[in-house]
């Protein structure tokens, strides 16, 4: 375990993600007390910047009560700072020599160093090698590595990337984040399906429709579209963060929470899902809002003009294996929707009783975000002399639950995971290459010469206008509340 007089190297300092996700997710574990005081964290970027500087902006997205700013200043008192290219080995070693000047001054015998990659993948493996061959403590220590996504393009690139990693650092010192795998609601997958008892009865083909698992944000590619274009919404949420999220649903008791049990069998729900048939997938762009206030996706001046990106995708597959073989797992992702929402939708085969029913399909919602929220949509009676039935809702909603805990950041749920040295919560290799080998083809062919194009939806709106049609012939049930 990483604990006491930890070095802690944040690439990429100046950088939005180290800003808003990397800088404020180590103030949480600091406030909570799982990074000890004891700490050493080092920016390092390419920009020229002040130690000072540094703190100041970090200090601008660090959420705390304002009369609790010694807590803050005691956490940026952590912190300095070294600019340095990422290609040279200048700036290396620097890094390597304040590490060494900490350790001395608290006279470490057995160095930890973590090293969080918050970089774009054009200098990833530059770095990564860098490190390996200037800072890494080799025998006089531990290191780990935290890489973020994304992890190559397609099946090849990602191949590739491995290819020049898997000699540098080992499996066993990489950390791949995937955020999904930190949010509260989907840590809790695994619990609710493995140790209750009615739910774990319930869940395979024999009681389950349907599963529909969606990602909505109600914001455009606004300011990054010259990024996202070579991306599209099924490489950038779809191919990792629902994927995630569909193997904790779909996998086998792992039996023990070990890294590599659990990772075992999402591996192979991976390697039980079927090609998917490409005719069978909803794509849609964003245009203009409504009332034109908002810019369509190709408004943005940095996205080539008949750019075909898909902002928007519904895709239905099959786990084919014993538990889930003929179950549909419609995945869908669209950005600049109605609302931001993620949520899994498990719709329960009817009992066959018309007379007692109202609702047709029990269904559980597992809401990750905003909110988290479990509730199960069911028939109940009216109180009342009457016996008139009603459609209600078994409702656990975090807010009223656990209105007194604090719910941790993605972020901060897996760097603690990685001071800890469990990898759990953190992708395996092999899971990529199943991965990207199932959504190569249809990249392909979304990206190829004879790719579709995609049914404009207006920025604001539900997605495109054949989304309810799609989402009901792949055997998703629309259900209102009566
Ligand atoms: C990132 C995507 O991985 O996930 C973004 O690149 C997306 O486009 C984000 O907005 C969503 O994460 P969250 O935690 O806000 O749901």
């Amino acid at each position: 375990e990483f604990k006491e007089n930890t070095s802690i190297v944040v690439f990429g300092a100046s950088g939005d993600l180290a800003k808003k996700k990397t800088f404020p997710a180590l103030f949480g574990l600091f406030r909570e007390g799982y990074l000890s005081k004891t700490s050493h964290i080092i920016g390092y970027a390419r920009s020229k910047l002040s130690t000072e500087e540094l703190r100041e902006r970090i200090k601008s997205y660090l959420k705390f009560p304002s009369d609790d700013t010694k807590l803050v200043d005691e956490f940026l008192s952590l912190i300095s700072y070294i600019a340095g290219p990422y290609d040279t080995p200048e700036g290396y070693e620097k890094l390597k020599d304040s590490i060494e000047q900490f350790d001395k001054s608290r006279n470490v015998t057995e160095s930890h160093r973590l090293f969080y990659l918050a970089l774009p993948p054009s200098v990833f493996t530059v770095v990564a090698s860098k490190l390996k061959e200037i800072c890494h403590p080799g025998s006089k220590g531990l290191a780990r590595i935290i890489v973020e996504k994304p992890f190559g393009h397609d099946l090849q690139s990602a191949q590739e990337l491995q290819s020049q990693l898997a000699p540098l650092w080992s499996e066993d010192e990489l950390y791949r984040i995937d955020h999904y795998l930190g949010k509260e609601m989907v840590k809790n997958l695994s619990v609710l399906r493995f140790s209750n008892s009615f739910i774990s009865a319930a869940w395979d083909s024999r009681s389950i429709a349907c599963v529909q698992i969606s990602f909505k944000e109600p914001f455009g590619t606004e300011g990054r579209g010259g990024y996202f274009d070579s991306i599209g919404i099924i490489r950038d949420v779809m191919q990792n963060h629902l994927f995630q999220v569909l193997t904790l649903l779909a996998m086998e008791d792992p039996k023990s929470s070990e890294a590599e049990a659990v990772r075992d069998e999402k591996v192979k729900v991976l390697k039980a899902i079927k090609k998917f048939d490409e005719k069978n997938i909803l794509i849609g762009q964003y245009g203009k809002s409504a009332d034109g206030t908002k810019p369509g996706y190709l408004d943005d001046d940095t996205v080539k003009p008949d750019s075909k990106c898909v902002t928007f995708a519904a895709l239905t597959l099959e786990v084919d294996n014993d538990r889930w073989r003929g179950v549909p797992f419609i995945l869908k992702a669209g950005k600049a929707l109605n609302e931001g929402k993620v949520e899994i939708r498990i719709q329960f085969k009817p009992t066959g009783d018309e007379s007692f029913t109202k609702v047709i399909r029990d269904e559980l919602v597992i809401r990750i975000q905003p909110n988290e929220a479990m509730y199960l949509k069911m028939n109940t009676k009216i109180p009342g002399v009457r016996s008139d039935l009603a459609i209600t809702e078994l409702d656990l909603s975090y807010k009223n639950r656990y209105s007194d805990f604090y719910i941790p950041e993605a972020y901060e749920s897996l760097i603690r995971d990685c001071f800890l040295g469990d990898h759990s919560n953190f992708v395996r290799d092999d899971e990529l290459d199943l991965s990207w080998g199932l959504f190569t083809p249809l990249l392909n062919y979304l990206e190829g010469p004879d790719a579709p194009t995609p049914e404009s939806y207006a920025y604001g709106s539900r997605g495109p206008q054949q989304l309810i049609p799609y989402l009901e012939k792949n055997g998703y049930v629309h259900q209102t509340k009566a």
